[in-house]
């Protein structure tokens, strides 16, 4: 298998951030499996799918398309098509996607589309399952939390740097509420992988977080080097 990172956590734990800095220093590819989860969700909204259907969120998601294109570090979504990047931002969406995560058939699906994304090359991987299911073989498990505050924070001005206006408290109890219902689904809960090291950023600006993060990563005998800028006239390591 290529050499997989993966990051997992809780909402707004900066796990997005992080891997896309990752991904740029050690010359690696992101797979943001939330963005799958949330587009599926976007989609059954769009339907007007009830999220107590079940059978309808089954049936939603065996007929989406969705596509990841863009640079390694940050991709662009594709729903059916369209360019969805921006519209699976919004807390409508994020609760749909979080309702959507806990059937069992979604997950399958998205899970054989995940693993087929790592025979592409070496990868940093985040959302809630990677090290427990997704990639339980992965060379390097990181579980990335923060306190409840820090993460109300960091997501409500996230909101306000895309022209969301909404009030902290509110996003604090729709974080805790979705958190709750990722770790106690009975599928693929929320949880750190055996052997994960687990990263609290609650204190941590966001250098701080990633070094924390790469100093893990770089420890580990298979990491990948940096790809190193070639300046002129020096010879690459097979002396070409
Ligand atoms: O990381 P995020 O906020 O974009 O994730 C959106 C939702 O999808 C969140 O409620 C948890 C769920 N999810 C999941 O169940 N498994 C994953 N691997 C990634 C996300």
């Amino acid at each position: 298998m290529n050499f997989v990172v993966t990051i997992d956590g809780p909402s707004a734990a900066g796990k997005s951030t992080t891997a896309r800095a990752l991904a740029e220093r050690l010359g690696v590819r992101v797979l943001d499996t939330g963005a799958f989860y949330r587009a599926l969700g976007l989609r059954v909204l769009r339907l007007g799918i009830p999220m107590s259907s079940v059978a309808g969120i089954i049936e939603a998601s065996r007929n989406a398309t969705i596509e990841v294109t863009g640079s390694p570090s940050r991709g662009h979504v594709l729903l059916d098509g369209e360019d969805v990047s921006e519209a699976i931002r919004t807390p409508e969406v994020s609760e749909a996607a979080s309702r959507v995560a806990a059937v069992s058939e979604v997950r399958r699906l998205l899970v054989r589309w995940q693993r087929a994304m790592a025979e592409a090359g070496p990868l940093v991987g985040e959302g809630r399952d990677l090290g427990t299911v997704v990639f339980p073989d992965a060379d390097v498990k990181i579980f990335l939390d923060a306190d409840l505050e820090t993460r109300a924070r960091r997501r409500h001005d996230e909101l306000a740097a895309r022209g969301i206006a909404a009030r902290l408290d509110a996003v604090r109890e729709d974080l805790a509420r979705r958190d709750e219902r990722d770790r106690t689904r009975a599928d693929s809960p929320l949880r750190p992988a055996e052997g994960a090291a687990i990263v609290d950023t609650s204190g941590m600006d966001m250098e701080a977080q990633v070094r924390a993060v790469l100093d893990v990563i770089r420890a580990h005998p298979r990491c990948p080097a940096p790809a190193a800028p070639v300046s002129p006239g020096q010879r690459g390591p097979a002396g070409h």
